[in-house]
C-alpha cells in the first residue's frame, strides 16, 4: 500500500483544513475524475490500461527478450520525460551500474550537450554489445537529436550498416519524421503515446521497454499503478479520504499559506533519481503563470548537514514531504558489531543500520514539523509494485494540484522558449531573425 501520513502537518496547514478544502474544491476533483474534455489530448496516462495493457506488455517483453539476446547495454537517448522515469525506477529498485541482473544495463545519452560527458558515454560502450533507443516525442529537441546521430554513427562503425540497423529502436509519435526515418532505414519503431506528455509516460512503453531490458518486473509495476487508479475510480469511496487528492490539497493550502518550495526528502539514496523525476513532473507541470511550489529535494543524511539548517531555521517558505519505506528488504539490514576500541559509540553495539536510519528520520521529521508542514508518503515496501503505485499517485496528485492552482498541467511554454532559442543559435533554418536578435544580446 501507499499511504499519506498527515501526523506531522503543522499549524500552517492542518488535516481539518484539508478536509474542509476537499469539500470546497469538490468540483475540481469531479472534473479531473471525469477526464476533462479540454485536456483530452494529454490524459492518456490516467487510464493505465490504455497504454500498458497485458497485450502491450507482452509485446514489450518479446522485444526486450530479443534485445537481451544480442546486447548487454541499452543506451536510452532521451531528455526530461523521455528518460527520467526508467532511471528513477532502476535506481529505486537497486540497480548497480544500470543493471538489475548484473548483466543487462541501461545507460543514458541525449540529456546533455557536454562533449566531455558524451565522450565518456562512448568510451563506456567499448567492449560491450550495444542497442540504442531514441525516445523523442516530437524529434526536434536538440539534445536527443544530436546524441542519436552520434550513437548511430558509432554503431555503424562498430557493427556495419546492416547489423547496426537491427540495434536501433526509436520511440516516437506515429506518422512523425522519426517513424519515416525508421521505416526507411530498417530500425524498430515503437509508439510514444500521443495523448501522453513526456513527464507522464512512466507507465507506457517509453519506459517499460528499458525497464524490461534491465530485468525489472514491469508487470508488477503496472499492477501497482492499476491498483492506485482503482482507488481514484472507486465510486463508493468518500473523496475526502483519497490520498492523492489530499496531498494535492495540502500543496494548495501550503501555497495559500505563503509557502513557495516543496522539498521531497528521503533517507534512502535509492530515491535519488525518483526525486529528479518528481522535480521534473511538478516543475514543468505547475511552474507557470507566476505560480507553483518550486519542487526540490533533499537526500538525508548527507543534506541534514547542509540544507537541514535552512529547512529548520531559514526563510519560512518551505513544506517538506518525506518519502518513507516501512518494511526492510533482505538487503536493508546491516548490523554493526561491537568494538574493542573505545570509540565512544558503544551504544551502537549490535544496532541495525536500518533502525538507526529510521531513528534519524523520526528525529528529523519531529524537528522540522515544529516549523513547517511535513506530510509523509509511506510505501510498505520498495519494490516494482510500490513504485508503480508511487508513479501513478504522484502523476495524479500533480494533475490535481496544478488544477487546484488554476494552471495547465500539460503544457510547458517556458521550456519551449529556451528550445526556440536553442534552434536559432546553431543555425536551424527558419530561425534567422531570432538568431540575429540573440546574437545582438550576447
Ligand atoms: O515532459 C515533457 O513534455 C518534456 O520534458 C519532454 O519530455 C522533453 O522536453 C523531451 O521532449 P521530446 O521527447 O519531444 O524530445
Amino acid at each position: 500500500m501507499l499511504r499519506l501520513n498527515e501526523k506531522n502537518l503543522c499549524a500552517r496547514v492542518t488535516s481539518d483544513e484539508v478536509s474542509r478544502a476537499s469539500a470546497s474544491y469538490a468540483d475540481v476533483l469531479a472534473c479531473c475524475q471525469g477526464g476533462e474534455e479540454r485536456h483530452a489530448g494529454s490524459l492518456g496516462w490516467l487510464h493505465v490500461d490504455d497504454w500498458a495493457s497485458d497485450d502491450t506488455i507482452a509485446r514489450i517483453e518479446a522485444l526486450s527478450a530479443r534485445l537481451r539476446e544480442g546486447a548487454d547495454t541499452f543506451v536510452l537517448i532521451g531528455v526530461g520525460g523521455s528518460n527520467n522515469a526508467s532511471r528513477a525506477a532502476l535506481c529505486a529498485l537497486g540497480a548497480r551500474g544500470g543493471a538489475l541482473d548484473g548483466a543487462h544495463r541501461v545507460v543514458y545519452a541525449g540529456n546533455t550537450l557536454s562533449a566531455f560527458e558524451l565522450r565518456r558515454v562512448l568510451e563506456d560502450l567499448e567492449g560491450r554489445e550495444v542497442v540504442i533507443d531514441c525516445v523523442a516525442k516530437n524529434f526536434e529537441t536538440l539534445e536527443p537529436g544530436s546524441s542519436f546521430r552520434l550513437l548511430r554513427q558509432w554503431l555503424v562503425e562498430r557493427y556495419g550498416e546492416k547489423d547496426a540497423a537491427s540495434r536501433v529502436i526509436c520511440c516516437g509519435t506515429p506518422g512523425s519524421h522519426l517513424e519515416r526515418l525508421c521505416r526507411a532505414h530498417g530500425y524498430t519503431f515503437t509508439t510514444f503515446p500521443e495523448p501522453v506528455g513526456g513527464r507522464y509516460t512512466a507507465l507506457t512503453e517509453v519506459h517499460l521497454l528499458p525497464l524490461a531490458f534491465a530485468g525489472a518486473d514491469v508487470r508488477a509495476l503496472v499492477a501497482g499503478a492499476r491498483a492506485e487508479e482503482a482507488l481514484l475510480r472507486d465510486g463508493t469511496a468518500d473523496p475526502t479520504t483519497n490520498a492523492a487528492w489530499r496531498y494535492a490539497l495540502i500543496r494548495r493550502l501550503a501555497w495559500d499559506a505563503g509557502l513557495r518550495v516543496e522539498l521531497l526528502s528521503f533517507f534512502e539514496p535509492r530515491f535519488r533519481w525518483l526525486s529528479k523525476w518528481y522535480e521534473q513532473l511538478f516543475g514543468e507541470s505547475e511552474g507557470k503563470d507566476g505560480r507553483g511550489l518550486l519542487p526540490s529535494s533533499a537526500e538525508y543524511s548527507e543534506e541534514l548537514h547542509s540544507l537541514g539548517q535552512y529547512v529548520q531555521d531559514g526563510t519560512p517558505q518551505l513544506m517538506e514531504t518525506f518519502l518513507d519505506v516501512l518494511e526492510p528488504s533482505a538487503e536493508d539490514s546491516l548490523v554493526l558489531g561491537g568494538s574493542d576500541i573505545d570509540d565512544r559509540f558503544e551504544y551502537l553495539d549490535g544496532v541495525d543500520f536500518w533502525d538507526v536510519n529510521k531513528a534519524s528520520f523520526a528525529a528529523t521529521r519531529a524537528a522540522h514539523a515544529s516549523a513547517l508542514p511535513c506530510p509523509t508518503l509511506e510505501l510498505d515496501r520498495l519494490d516494482a509494485e510500490h513504485l508503480g503505485r508511487l508513479f501513478y499517485f504522484l502523476m495524479l496528485s500533480c494533475y490535481l494540484s496544478a488544477s487546484l492552482l488554476g494552471v495547465n498541467p500539460f503544457d510547458q511554454p517556458g521550456v519551449e522558449a529556451y528550445k526556440n532559442n536553442m534552434y536559432a543559435l546553431p543555425g536551424k533554418p527558419g530561425y534567422e531573425d531570432r538568431k540575429a536578435e540573440l546574437e545582438a544580446r550576447m
